[in-house]
């Protein structure tokens, strides 16, 4: 499969020549299946902006893309908040033949299940990002949702509460697990990925540093009303692309 020219920096010694689709999938893989584990991608300019034009799409690149689908490839279920899936036009989370070839052959479900967090419920049932989904999505919401618009969604997807008036990722990940979806991935965007980050509970992030400035007010790739004390995270690898950085941290043990 061809992949993008992607190059070890970190750990090193600098790889002289691209890594095979095997190398980044031995990077990326979680030590442990059996583990529960939160993890986040995202990319940002480098002056630090989600976002270009609004969207996240003329940050990234074919490296970028190659992580991002390997991320996918790897996990449990994908967590997305809604606001991403309206912005971005989210489609089904459908993989290709090949990718389902290999997740069945190291014992995965053919594709990972799409959870959607969501406190409005602004989602059109009709869409195809549930009616075409390969495996039925989740909804997580909460207790003060709209009743019709939670009745309307479960003609399509299992929609779950956890929490009162707006997600408690402490609960959204507890009733994963429950459903054995221990390999946790989010796609963010930033108001979710600041919450899951605010309530600690994010083992891993994969940054993409894509060569840009924005200047301009972009979100930064979290976002959450509190400061919190800065949370110390490991360096586990460095990859480059061109002038595109791909990072991978994890939470310091
Ligand atoms: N650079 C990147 O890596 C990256 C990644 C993803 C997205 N983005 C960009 O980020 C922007 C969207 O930002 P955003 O902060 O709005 O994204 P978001 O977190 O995906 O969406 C916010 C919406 O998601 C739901 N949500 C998130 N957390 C929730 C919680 N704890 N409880 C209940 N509902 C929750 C709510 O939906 P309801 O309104 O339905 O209640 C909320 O309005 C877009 O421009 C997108 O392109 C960038």
């Amino acid at each position: 499969m061809t992949i993008a020219d992607i190059r070890l920096l970190h750990p090193g010694p600098a790889s002289s020549r691209p890594l095979a689709l095997d190398d980044l999938i031995d990077l990326l893989a979680p030590a442990d299946r059996s583990i529960a584990r939160v993890r986040a991608n995202a990319v940002s300019s480098v002056d630090g902006s989600a976002t270009v034009d609004g969207l996240s799409g003329g940050l990234g690149g074919p490296a970028d893309l190659v992580v991002f689908d390997l991320l996918r490839r790897l996990s449990d279920v994908v967590v997305v908040g809604a606001g991403t899936a309206r912005d971005e036009g989210y489609g089904p989370l459908v993989l290709s033949d090949d990718v389902v070839s290999w997740r069945e052959e190291h014992d995965l479900a053919p594709h990972p299940v799409l959870a959607l967090v969501s406190a409005s419920l602004r989602l059109d049932p009709s869409d195809p990002i549930v009616v075409d989904a390969p495996v039925r999505p989740i909804v997580v919401t909460t207790e003060s949702s709209p009743r019709e618009a939670r009745v309307r969604l479960e003609e399509v997807a299992d929609v779950v509460t956890c929490g009162v008036d707006r997600v408690d990722p402490r609960l959204l990940v507890s009733a994963l697990v429950a459903r054995g979806l221990r390999q946790i991935h989010t796609e963010g965007g930033p108001s979710l990925l600041g919450d899951v980050i605010a309530a600690d509970l994010l083992d891993e992030i994969c940054v993409t540093v894509s060569p840009g400035l924005e200047g301009g007010g972009g979100p930064r790739i979290a976002s959450n009303p509190e400061s919190l004390d800065l949370r110390a995270l490991h360096l586990d690898h460095v990859l480059l692309s061109g002038d595109m950085l791909l990072s991978k941290y994890s939470r310091r043990r």
